[in-house]
């Protein structure tokens, strides 16, 4: 059964939610208050998506959300609201691995503004947060759509490190021969790639014993 959430819920959780840091369109924060219900409360929710639109539209005009940076139809908290809140120098959540959660933008958006708070320089942000859309995609489309941890740290160095843990699907090797994983062509691993260039430090482990892999990477800040 389905909980249909109220207004005040709705509301109250689009501010956690902004809170957090993220940004995004109307139907991200619908994925989001979605999301939310169902990591905190793990029950499925209905939400009507006028609803979800008024409430963003007047934490706007309060003065508690602000039009995104580069598209002015997305939300993110305002800059006011940012400066009362501590600079954090870690930063632990957790997304689910399917897609009509929106994880990707969850992360994106939430690395993107750890970046920011941090002072990381745009180059920098740029490298980390292409890299980690690779890493966050693996984990949605390989993963087993549950629970995909998420951990980013600067340490005293200004050091990026980042921290990525999904379970496994079961997989079927036809599949992969298939789509060509295993065949001696050189576009294979283009993710993996990509990483490895932008991070100065990847490692990818397979924990057998877990059915989970373990992603860590670092980068250090100019
Ligand atoms: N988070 C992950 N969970 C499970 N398997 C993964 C994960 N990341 C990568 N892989 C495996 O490593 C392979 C290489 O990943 P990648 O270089 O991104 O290539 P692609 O996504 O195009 O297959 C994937 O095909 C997948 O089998
Ligand atoms: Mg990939």
């Amino acid at each position: 059964m389905s909980l249909v959430l109220d207004e005040k819920e709705i509301e109250h959780t689009l501010i956690q939610i902004l809170q957090d840091g993220t940004t995004g369109g109307l139907t991200d924060f619908i994925s989001w208050i979605m999301l939310y219900k169902k990591q905190f409360l793990n029950q499925e929710v209905q939400i009507d998506s006028n609803i979800v639109k008024l409430k963003l539209e007047s934490l706007k005009s309060s003065g508690f959300a602000e039009a995104g940076k580069f598209d002015p139809k997305e939300f993110t908290i305002s800059s006011n609201e940012l400066q009362k809140k501590k600079i954090p120098s870690i930063d632990k959540f957790k997304i689910l691995g399917i897609g009509k959660y929106s994880p990707i933008q969850y992360a994106r958006s939430r690395q993107e503004n750890f970046l920011n708070l941090n002072k990381a320089i745009e180059e920098d942000a740029t490298d980390i947060s292409i890299a980690t859309i690779e890493a966050v995609e693996n984990s949605v489309k390989y993963g087993d759509g549950k629970t995909v941890i998420f951990e980013q740290e600067i340490d005293s160095e200004r050091i990026y490190k980042l921290k990525i843990i999904n379970g496994i699907k079961e997989f079927d090797l036809s599949d992969e021969i298939e789509r060509g994983k295993y065949s001696s062509n050189i576009t294979l691993m283009r993710g993996v790639m990509i990483m490895e260039k932008l991070f100065h430090k990847l490692d990818l482990q397979i924990k057998n014993d877990l059915n989970e892999v373990h992603l860590y990477a670092e980068k250090k800040l100019s």
